[in-house]
């Protein structure tokens, strides 16, 4: 069979679209209806089904091919030191000011993290700009609800190519070239690796984010997008517990909050501060 004969009916649309919504969160709207035809077609026939309805059964029933099924359908295009503000902000502004109160550790939650490269990039920026704070340390959650993207990130080998939004100097100092069947990968050196905790959270979880302690900053970057705005209002919520008072919010560069329910302020585009 090929990818001509299998069609996804309006029914079995909206049905996909129903559970992934619940599910995850991501809102697949009409536009996105052929890049679902794309990305779950193959599945659909390597297992054999001739119908998007008997494959949507079985990933109602069977935890594995949820999984499966979530992985190929959330998007994960990311990049190192996407979005340089941010990286400045964190270690031009919020670190002296953090140096200036009674913790030590800024804890940071990188809450979809996709392949690893916004978490490594979080990492080697503190690394640099904690050798002037010798007191201080960090300690860095990574969380998506990918479950390859984290398995790559957790591996933390690149391609020539994805690495090119690395500056040289931390490309010396925190990868190691890849020898033998790696020729040609970037490899992050271990010592950077072990500061990141890898871990997989559905931000859409009916069950509490497991985080036991509150953090200094989320990032939550370019997934509100694939969000409604009731799910992105109750996942605002979630991290506003989570965050300590004066902790920092960042989100992607095309999303906000609205500040007119309270809780937050706006303290350089994208970036938002828990205010009470
Ligand atoms: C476009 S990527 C953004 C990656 C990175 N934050 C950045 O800005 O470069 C969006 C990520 O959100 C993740 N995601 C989607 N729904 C999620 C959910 N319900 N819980 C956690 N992560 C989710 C996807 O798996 C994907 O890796």
């Amino acid at each position: 069979m090929t990818d001509r004969t299998l069609t996804l009916s309006n029914e079995e649309f909206q049905l996909l679209r129903q559970f992934v919504l619940r599910s995850i969160g991501v809102n697949l709207t009409e536009a996105k209806r052929s890049l679902v035809v794309s990305r779950l077609s193959k599945q659909v026939r390597k297992l054999g089904f001739s119908s998007f309805s008997e494959y949507l059964k079985l990933v109602k029933e069977d935890k594995q091919e949820k999984e499966n099924m979530f992985n190929m359908i959330t998007t994960n295009v990311t990049k190192f030191f996407r979005e340089q503000h941010h990286f400045e902000y964190i270690t031009k502004d919020f670190l002296p000011q953090f140096a200036a109160s009674q913790d030590k550790v800024v804890r940071i939650w990188t809450s979809a993290c996709s392949s690893g490269e916004e978490p490594y990039s979080i990492a080697m920026s503190l690394e640099k700009a904690l050798k002037s704070y010798r007191n201080l340390n960090y300690k860095l959650l990574a969380s998506d609800i990918n479950t390859e993207m984290l398995q790559k990130a957790k591996l933390g080998i690149y391609r020539r190519e994805e690495v090119e939004g690395v500056p040289y100097d931390e490309l010396k100092s925190f990868f190691k070239m890849g020898q033998g069947d790696n020729e040609g990968l970037l490899k992050v050196k271990e010592s950077l690796q072990k500061k990141i905790v890898f871990q997989r959270i559905n931000l859409v979880s009916d069950q509490q984010y497991p985080i036991k302690e509150k953090v200094h900053i989320i990032f939550c970057r370019n997934v509100f997008i694939y969000f409604s705005k009731d799910t992105q209002m109750q996942i605002l919520k979630r991290f506003h517990e989570h965050l300590h008072q004066g902790g920092i919010l960042i989100l992607g560069h095309s999303e906000s909050i609205p500040l007119s329910q309270g809780g937050w302020r706006l303290i350089q585009k994208t970036i938002y501060e828990k205010t009470d």
